[in-house]
């Protein structure tokens, strides 16, 4: 199958209803869409990415009228945190609608909602007139997507069109809350952090390790954002005696001259960059890549979870 590439948010509007695949982009990372209620355009997705099949995908929306199509109830929480920050890189698990297939939700009885914050995304949401559910854009297990090109890389003749956007803002995954039951869990990281999330509900809370609520977010068991380099965590770079076939970044200057660099003014600034240097050391076949340590507040505790599970 040729993959068609577009800046034409019309024309991959009419790929994704007429059933196909089609990657967009996010303030996050690239996402890969098909119609919610399409089961086989969704069963796509799922062969395209290699992905397991016991994970479940998060749905996008444009408008706040299109929750109802997705959810059987929100929680007073839900609806305090829709309020206060869609659009937004949070994704809010709810309970499904009836109408929800299985499929969507890899079989469990609740489905992550979102409205991101980017305009072509919620230009393209409207023009596909369905809530549109999509992974990250990527092979199961590589870093996400930041990019089109990186999708290209990955998933060219696997899907059916890539809307062409800019790199993505934010650089990392959305962050996951589950709002079913009394108090808000975190089930992943993003940019939205606790205490922006404790500021609107006050008993928001992580999810604690291998928990039922972690066991129902199964994305969080399988390998992530690996590059095919060796990612090797340090502190200071005065750490790294090795720099031959090396890549470094981080926030400090080094000394030494590694085969690719890339500095960092912040957190925020690091995670914007980090998926696609990995991808960049890769193309250089590369074979280590040092990856220095941050702080872990802010957005620097999202970068530290994916730099962990990159170096597992
Ligand atoms: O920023 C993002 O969230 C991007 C863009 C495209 O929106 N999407 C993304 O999707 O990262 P994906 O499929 O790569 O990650 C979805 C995560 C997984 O860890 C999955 O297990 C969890 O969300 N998830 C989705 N639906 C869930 C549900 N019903 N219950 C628990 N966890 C869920
Ligand atoms: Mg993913």
């Amino acid at each position: 199958m040729k993959t068609y590439l577009t800046k034409s948010i019309k024309d991959a509007a009419r790929y994704l209803k007429n059933g196909g695949t089609v990657a967009f982009p996010t303030e996050t990372v690239y996402g890969l869409g098909a119609n919610v209620f399409d089961a086989e355009a969704i069963a796509k997705i799922f062969v395209a990415k290699q992905r397991p099949a016991d994970n479940p995908l998060i749905a996008h929306i444009a408008d706040f009228e299109q929750i109802e199509l997705l959810v059987l109830r929100l929680t007073p929480a839900a609806e305090r945190f829709i309020a206060a920050f869609f659009p937004a890189p949070l994704t809010l698990v709810l309970p499904k609608s009836a109408q929800v297939p299985l499929a969507a939700t890899a079989n469990l009885d609740t489905i992550g909602v979102r409205m991101p914050n980017h305009a072509v995304a919620l230009d393209f949401l409207r023009e596909c007139q369905t809530p549109v559910v999509a992974p990250s854009a990527n092979l199961s297990g590589k870093p996400s997507p930041t990019t089109w090109q990186a999708v290209y890389e990955d998933l060219n003749e696997r899907i059916d069109c890539i809307l062409q956007g800019e790199q993505t803002e934010v650089g990392l995954e959305s962050t996951v809350v589950e709002c079913t039951g009394d108090a808000p869990l975190i089930l992943r990281v993003g940019a939205i952090t606790l205490e922006d999330l404790q500021r609107v509900v006050p008993e928001t809370a992580f999810a604690a390790k291998d928990t039922a609520q972690t066991v129902r977010s199964p994305g969080l068991r399988y390998k992530h954002y690996t590059p095919n380099a060796k990612v090797i965590l340090i502190s200071s770079p005065d750490e790294i005696n090795d720099v031959e076939n090396a890549g470094f970044i981080g926030m400090s200057v080094p000394l030494q001259i590694f085969t690719l660099t890339k500095i960092c003014v912040s957190a925020t600034d690091y995670a914007h960059s980090l998926f696609a240097f990995f991808r960049e050391c890769d193309a250089h076949n590369i074979k280590k890549i040092y990856c220095q340590t941050v702080a872990e507040q802010g957005m620097g505790l999202a970068l530290m979870d994916r730099l962990r599970r990159a170096a597992f």
